[in-house]
């Protein structure tokens, strides 16, 4: 195998969705400690101090002690070279949250046992089923007292949408857990509390078919419901098919706890070998594969004014083919220009440094001179192809936008327009009208506190905010006059900077009946303009 085959192929880059406090960052320290690439869970993020290590890029994240950028993880376990893609939550969800997962080749989704599916997982994989990526679910805290385990799957599957195919089963939950039955090799992983933070686990396997052990260690009461719900889960649960897995029709499902480190390696070891190495990406041109063609990635995220003295920009690419070398010659197709990437560099956890080579799979991001855009792609220079835009997700929160003082127009307009050229939030305005009035629309609230925070420091403008009741936008597919559309009281008509008209509404089921109202009307969630 050529080097550049086994490198591509050792890869697995992957996001992990879940609804804040699940315990994503518990599971990603965990899947760290494996790697080796930390000595102590703990270190990563999550308490305050910790995140002010991990990111000082801008003053706003210090003040705030949270971290407003993305960053990727890269280890190694079992032979893989392991890319972690962070999806913020909390009050830092964003855009970059949902492009974040346009660079994923998969998604590990946690669920907290005690809670099911909650909206932010369900936001953040309805994203994912854009692209059918495979999607692992590893549902936590069983330590804790947990739903049923059947009423768990079914939430999944009618709230998703998608099938479920449980790997294991858990034996109670909360202070009776005992472990789960790993239905592949029939055997019990039993659980006896581990000690919190070390990678000391107490897991033992006891064959399944050795009744007298299993009783003793889980109990007649807990055996006898364990071989009903067995018989039962055999009945129910969809077949294990690894191609409908990658698919992302079904999801194989895992049970555990991440804090007590029990059944984290049992997952990342199945879902290392369930899990794709980066496949090929639709360009104009047709499939892109990874390991047949040279240098291309394509940008999802640019980070802005890391350093304000130099108002610089780091546009973030994922390479989806060949190798990057350092020094090498990249073409930039949108602008057409070729030249190097300047100080290319990887992120972990909380150190940047410059890199000598990736791979297909890997992250890399770069100096941006202001050239790049979301979406934009580069490439070997022999090469001319562009890969499909990545789409602009529906806004959530609106607010009005007035500059405080009006001799500061053209500061205002052209800030505003190139944080929203940068992708940080979307603008519009009234249809048919200049700049007067402004609407920035946000996926998260925490990026209107940014886009005051940076008209004020960067262009010296300082604005008022009135958040508006708005929070539910459609864009329109069909050729209807926007003029002549049939609304309801909540609704707003405006357009984006591109001249597309939108519609603003506060009630979710006013879209529906504006729907019904409108013969032939065709609504859309995401724009792919
Ligand atoms: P997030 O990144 O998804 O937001 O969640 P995070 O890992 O920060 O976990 C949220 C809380 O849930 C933390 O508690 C964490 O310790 C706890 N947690 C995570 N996994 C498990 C688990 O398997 N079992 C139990 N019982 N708890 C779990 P906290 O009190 O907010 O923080 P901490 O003081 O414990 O660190």
């Amino acid at each position: 195998m050529s080097e550049l085959r086994e490198e591509i192929e050792k890869r697995r880059t992957f996001a992990i969705i879940s609804h804040p406090d699940a315990g994503k960052t518990t599971l990603t320290e965990k899947f760290l400690l494996y790697g080796g690439a930390i000595n102590l869970a703990g270190s990563v993020k999550g308490k305050a101090t910790a995140r002010h290590a991990v990111s000082d890029w801008m003053e706003i994240e210090k003040q705030r002690g949270i971290s407003v950028t993305s960053s990727v993880l890269q280890f190694s376990y079992g032979g893989c070279c392991i890319n972690i893609l962070d999806t913020p939550g909390h009050q830092d969800f964003s855009e970059d949250t949902y492009r974040t997962l346009m660079a994923a080749d998969s998604a590990v989704m946690v669920i907290d046992a005690s809670k099911g599916v909650e909206a932010q997982t369900k936001k953040l994989f309805k994203v994912c089923t854009l692209r059918h990526i495979p999607i692992f679910t590893f549902i936590n805290k069983m330590d804790r007292d947990a739903m049923d385990t059947f009423a768990l799957l079914d939430d999944i599957e009618k709230n998703l949408g998608i099938e479920t195919c449980p790997m294991n089963w858990p034996i109670g939950s909360g202070k009776a857990f005992k472990g789960v039955y790993d239905r592949q090799n029939q055997e019990i992983l039993t659980y006896d509390g581990t000690e919190k933070g070390t990678k000391e686990g107490t897991e033992s396997r006891i064959p399944f078919d050795d009744e007298a052990a299993v009783e003793q260690k889980i109990g007649k009461d807990a055996l006898e419901n364990l071989k009903d719900e067995i018989d039962l889960m055999d009945g129910a649960s969809a077949e294990f098919d690894l191609d409908t897995v990658r698919a992302g029709q079904l999801t194989p499902v895992f049970f555990g706890s991440a804090l007590m480190n029990f059944g984290v390696e049992t997952f990342l070891t199945h879902f290392l070998e369930m899990a794709l190495p980066p496949t090929p990406r639709v360009s104009d041109k047709g499939e892109i594969d990874p390991v047949e063609n040279a240098f291309s990635a394509f940008v999802f995220k640019i980070q802005a004014n890391m350093n304000k003295a130099h108002r610089d920009r780091i546009a973030f690419m994922r390479i989806c083919s060949g190798k990057y070398v350092s020094d090498m010659d990249v073409r930039h197709v949108q602008s057409g220009r070729t030249g190097r990437l300047q100080q290319p560099q990887q992120l972990m956890a909380s150190d940047r440094k410059v890199i000598q080579e990736a791979y297909a799979g890997d992250i890399i991001g770069v100096f941006d001179p202001g050239l790049y855009s979301i979406g934009d792609t580069l490439c070997d220079p022999s090469y001319s192809f562009r890969y499909e835009g990545i789409p602009t997700f529906a806004p959530e929160h609106f607010a009005r936008v007035r500059q405080v003082d009006t001799m500061k127009r053209d500061q205002f307009v052209k800030g505003i327009t190139q944080i929203a050229q940068e992708g940080a939030i979307q603008i519009f305005k009234e249809l048919g009208s200049g700049m007067e009035e402004i609407i920035a629309g946000v996926v998260g609230m925490l990026q209107l506190d940014v886009l005051k925070f940076r008209l004020e420091s960067e262009y010296n403008v300082e604005i008022r905010l009135d958040v508006l009741p708005y929070e539910h936008i459609r864009w329109i597919r069909s050729n209807a006059d926007v003029r002549k559309i049939t609304g309801t009281t909540d609704m707003k008509r405006v357009e984006d900077m591109k001249g597309n008209p939108l519609l603003l509404f506060i009630n979710p089921w006013s879209v529906q009946m504006v729907l019904e109202r409108n013969e032939g009307l065709v609504l859309e969630e995401f724009s792919r303009d």
